[in-house]
Parts: C-alpha cells; structure tokens; sequence
C-alpha cells in the first residue's frame, strides 16, 4: 500500500517506517523536524535497504498537506506527528492543541479530498487519567489530567465523528510506554528538550552523562514505593502499527487498542533489571513526586490481540540492552 507517516522522523516514527518498509508498502513521511531528526531517516534507510519520500513541514500547514497528499495519493495514514510531554503541555496547553487538533483536522481534511479513508492514530494511555480499576480495559471511563492527554482524547473524538460520516475506517492506538531501541543500535529514543522519560535518563547516569538518577516518589502504594509502568518495545509497537493498518479491512468504524505487555514494572524494577542485563550501575536518589504521577498503570491487552493479532514479543531486559545499544556513548540529554 502507498503509506503516508506523519512524524516518521520520531521515535516511535523510525521504528514504525522500518516495519512497513519491510512489509513492502511505499512510504511518504512529513515531518517538521522539531523532535524527529534527518539522521533518523538515514538510519531507517541504511537498517531497511529500501527508499521512502520526505516531505518536511508542519502538520498545522492545510496547503502543504493537501499538495503533498494530493501528489502521493496515499491508501492509508499513520498519524503520529505531534507534541507529545505531559509535563511541557501543562505550560503550554494552546501550542498542543494547536498542533495536535488543529493538525490532526487538517489532515483528515487532506485525507478527505486525495481520497484516502484509512488512518491508524498515535494516541495515548494517558486518555484514561486516574484509574477506577487496573488494568486499564479501553471501556474505562477516560479522564486525562494534562493538556496533552485532553488532546489525544479530543482527536480521538474527532476521528470517531469522521468516521462516522464519511465511512472511513480508524484505529486509535493507546500507547503504554515505548521504550527501547533497534538492536541495529543506529536509531533510538534521543529526547530533545527537558522533559526525559525514564529510560532514556537510565542510561544517561549509566553512561556518567548524569551524576544521578532521580526517582520521582518513593511512596506510593504500590510493590516496592516507586511508580509501576507498562514498558513496551518499541519494535513491539512499531509492529502494532502495520498489523492495524492490516487488519483495517475486516474492521468498520473506529477502534481505540491499547498497546502494551499487559503487566507493570516499577522504577526500581526497571533500574534493577536495566543494571542487571547491562553489567552498569544506576546510582539513584529518591525526589519529590511530579504533578500529576500515576502511582501504577498498566494495560489489559485482549483487544490487541483479538482485535490486531499482536501481542508484544520482547522483554524488559531486551528493552534495557537495546536502549543501552543505541544510547551508549551518545549525548542524549542536554
Ligand atoms: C515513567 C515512570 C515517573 C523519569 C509518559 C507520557 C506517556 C507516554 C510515555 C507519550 C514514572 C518515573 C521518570 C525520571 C522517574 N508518552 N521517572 N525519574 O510519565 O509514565 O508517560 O511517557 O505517549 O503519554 O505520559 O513516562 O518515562 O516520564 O515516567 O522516577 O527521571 O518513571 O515518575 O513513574 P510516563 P516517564
């Protein structure tokens, strides 16, 4: 299939491009650049073996969009393009939802007029905000506690309406936390910016790029005091996207999926495990709790397999070597 990615120049972007260029489909990535990076296509060229196009500017742009589908004519949309921290959403809550919803209107709108009715949506976990029960099912009431959650809700909601008028056919997928990186060890999750998520900083103090790592709350109510996440491979996710787009023809409407392992690993945990599979040490200091921090969540993941047939393969050891890999050495942290 023709395939446009938006924001394939990200993380959870590279990975992706490099599973459905594998799977034989012709690519058109946008990107603005402001996360993702031109080394990363590079790298996704030099891992692939195959070619793709690069289409670079903002989503919030309807012209350029609406050129670019036109040309491409696209049979289908991976939406992943938009700002993506809780944390600098809080400050900024017009920005990110001028870029997540205004963009993601303009590229159904796009969508619309080159004649292409299928997306897969990047969203998110964080839609489901304080949990009534774990794990989270994709029937629990949804209440994010961010602005960039309210976001991915709202497109949601929106794809949900267009589908509903136009016939399209949409997945949601509702990302735990991606972390790891290619065993080819060319791309990873280099963060820009201040706001870094846990393992990224893991390996930064493992590297001695940072003194220590701050765990942030000691004493929640869980296992062993520190936060419990579901940590899901990014390769694993990155799959998750092309057997969505597959199985979008036996499917009609809007699905949201959650992606994850289905289980919880805590701060500590991941440390431990990360120290254990990578023969590093990860000095740590326990720091005040951040706003809005989940003590535990973690995800029921029947639907994926039922609904996708996939279900996450790798393990948090081979998320902790993998991130080491590509992260080792690097500067990864301003
Ligand atoms: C994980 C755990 C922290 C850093 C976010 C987004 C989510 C998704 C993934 C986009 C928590 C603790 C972290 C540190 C720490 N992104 N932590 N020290 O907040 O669960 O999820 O990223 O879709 O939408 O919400 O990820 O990696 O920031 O935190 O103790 O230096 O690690 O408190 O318990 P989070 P995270």
């Amino acid at each position: 299939m023709r395939i446009v990615v938006t924001g394939g120049a990200g993380y959870i972007g590279g990975h992706t491009l490099i599973e459905l260029l594998a799977g034989g489909h012709q690519i058109l990535v946008i990107d603005d650049l402001s996360s993702g990076s031109l080394e990363t296509l590079d790298a996704v060229r030099s891992i692939s073996g195959r070619d793709f196009e690069f289409a670079r500017g903002d989503i919030r742009d309807e012209g350029f969009l609406k050129r670019v589908l036109l040309e491409f004519r696209p049979d289908g949309v991976v939406h992943m393009a938009g700002l993506k921290s809780p944390i600098e959403s809080m400050r900024a809550p017009l920005t990110y939802f001028d870029v997540n919803l205004t963009g993601s209107i303009n590229l159904l709108s796009a969508m619309e007029q080159s004649g292409c009715y299928r997306m897969v949506f990047s969203s998110s976990a964080t839609v489901y905000g304080e949990p009534i029960r774990l794990p989270f099912d994709e029937e629990h009431r949804t209440a994010p506690a961010t602005p960039y959650g309210r976001t991915k809700l709202v497109v949601e909601g929106l794809i949900q309406d267009w589908v509903a008028a136009t016939g399209a056919k949409a997945i949601s997928l509702r990302y735990f936390n991606p972390i790891g990186a290619h065993s080819s060890g060319k791309i990873g999750d280099r963060p820009k910016g201040s706001a870094i998520n846990l393992m990224p900083y893991i390996v930064a103090v493992a590297a001695r790029q940072r003194d220590v790592l701050n765990v942030y709350g000691t004493d929640f109510e869980t296992r062993d005091g520190s936060g419990e996440r579901d940590y899901v491979h990014v390769c694993d996710v990155a799959r998750a996207h092309v057997a969505a787009l597959e199985a979008l023809d036996q499917l009609s409407g809007h699905s949201v999926v959650n992606i994850g392992r289905g289980e919880s690993t805590s701060v500590l945990e991941l440390v431990k495990a990360f120290e254990t599979a990578t023969a590093t040490t990860v000095p740590w200091r326990a720091a005040m709790r951040r706003p809005e921090d989940l003590p535990s969540a973690w995800a029921d993941v029947t639907r994926a397999h039922t609904l996708l047939g996939w279900r996450a393969q790798l393990t948090i050891p081979e998320m902790c070597v993998d991130a080491w890999r590509f992260n080792a050495g690097r500067v990864d942290v301003d």
